[in-house]
């Protein structure tokens, strides 16, 4: 069924008329909007000098074990899902060095290969050791995994607990003075930590990478607001919570990786909870022709500061997730959505972890 409807796709995207008179009859037309291709990708209200895509692409699952996509997605399908990607309009990718310890980083560099120039080009420092010759060291190690010149986002990929800012923004300056780096960002900072990673920078810090969908949805508390008003940008991880606003899993149908089995979401009791999330999710999705999926997705990025970077398994998931940059929620819908996720309680913390140890063990 993906395979079907991502060929459809690509012959609609060829057949650019059939996009633009769909696009014209927006919410009428006749054809699934799973199958239509728009080609009609939104950017970020600000002024860097690279577009940002409203839906970027991230690549954790490229080369993870921990995803356990396999050999084949490695080596083919993760190259095919960025060449798409690209024609699409998508100009946003988002990687880490950590990430298949530096395998994401190759493949993504070698899919993009001569285009990496001209996209939005994002990765992370895990801040171990944050002093600056190592970040400098870290930096050109990313961009030669990259074949990249330059990185146009460095981001600190966590706070580190014991040292502060300081010292990695020493660094940080350093590799936008001679122009490896062009814009710094963090990831997983609260406001507070955020603020002061930019008074050691001396410059805004562009970006704050957290996790946020319709399950995850403390940024909009300060971090959302803060970004509105500087000119900054909050990137959306997760924002399909690994997979299950799709609508896919259930009690019954658990995806089986590891990321998945370390997340207390997709427990049973949780997939049970999310029942009515998904249903709301189901029924505005039905009202747009579009998967749930792309609902997730368009309730995120509709405030205008957000821009996601959903991971995709597949070349067809990468095709709904941009066609949902295009998706316009209305009012009632996105308020409908944030009710539903209001009432949405999974199980969390220290209650979670003993039966998480028992669904590890398939009990
Ligand atoms: N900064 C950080 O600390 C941090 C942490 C986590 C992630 N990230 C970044 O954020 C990116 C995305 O987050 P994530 O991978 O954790 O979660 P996600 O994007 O919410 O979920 C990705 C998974 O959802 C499923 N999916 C994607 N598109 C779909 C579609 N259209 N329809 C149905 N299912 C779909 C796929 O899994 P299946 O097909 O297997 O179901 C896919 O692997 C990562 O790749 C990474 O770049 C950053």
């Amino acid at each position: 069924m993906w395979g079907a409807s991502a060929a459809i796709s690509r012959l609609l995207a060829e057949w650019g008329w059939v996009g633009q008179v769909c696009r014209r009859l927006r919410g009428r037309c006749v054809l699934p909007r799973r199958w239509v291709d728009t080609g009609i990708m939104r950017y970020l209200g600000i002024g860097t000098a690279k577009k940002i895509s409203k839906i970027g692409l991230g690549t954790w699952q490229f080369g993870s074990r921990d995803w356990g996509y396999g050999d084949q997605y490695a080596g083919q399908v993760a190259r095919a899902i960025v060449r798409r990607a690209l024609e699409l309009g998508i100009t946003l990718f988002d990687t880490a060095e950590i990430y298949g310890f530096g395998r994401s980083e190759r493949i993504l560099g070698q899919a993009l290969g001569e285009d990496r120039e001209r996209v939005f080009l994002a990765t992370k420092i895990l801040p171990v050791l944050p002093v600056a010759p190592v970040v400098e060291q870290r930096a050109v190690a990313s961009a030669d995994r990259l074949g990249a010149r330059s990185l146009d986002l460095y981001q600190v990929h966590q706070p580190n607990p014991l040292i502060r800012d300081g010292t990695i923004m020493r660094g940080m300056r350093a590799l936008q003075r001679v122009g490896l780096v062009g814009e710094v960002g963090v990831s997983n900072y609260s406001l507070g930590r955020w603020r002061a990673a930019e008074d050691a920078l001396g410059s805004p810090v562009l970006s704050n990478q957290v996790r946020y969908s319709l399950v995850a949805r403390s940024p909009e508390r300060d971090l959302l607001p803060y970004a509105l008003e500087r000119g900054r940008v909050v990137l959306a991880y997760s924002p399909l919570a690994q997979g299950l606003l799709s609508g896919r899993y259930g009690p019954d149908n658990r995806p089986a990786n590891r990321v998945r089995a370390a997340n207390p979401l997709f427990l049973p009791a949780n997939l049970e909870r999310a029942a009515d999330l998904l249903a709301a999710l189901r029924e505005v999705a039905e009202a747009h022709s579009a998967t749930p999926a792309q609902i997730a997705l368009a309730w995120v990025i509709r405030h205008p500061a957000v821009a996601a970077i959903p991971g995709a398994s597949s070349v067809g998931q990468l095709e709904h997730n941009a066609a949902a940059a295009d998706i316009d929620l209305t009012d009632g819908q996105y308020q409908a959505l944030a009710a539903a996720a209001a009432r949405f309680r999974p199980l969390t913390g220290p209650a979670a972890i003993p039966r998480l140890a028992r669904a590890r063990l398939g009990r």
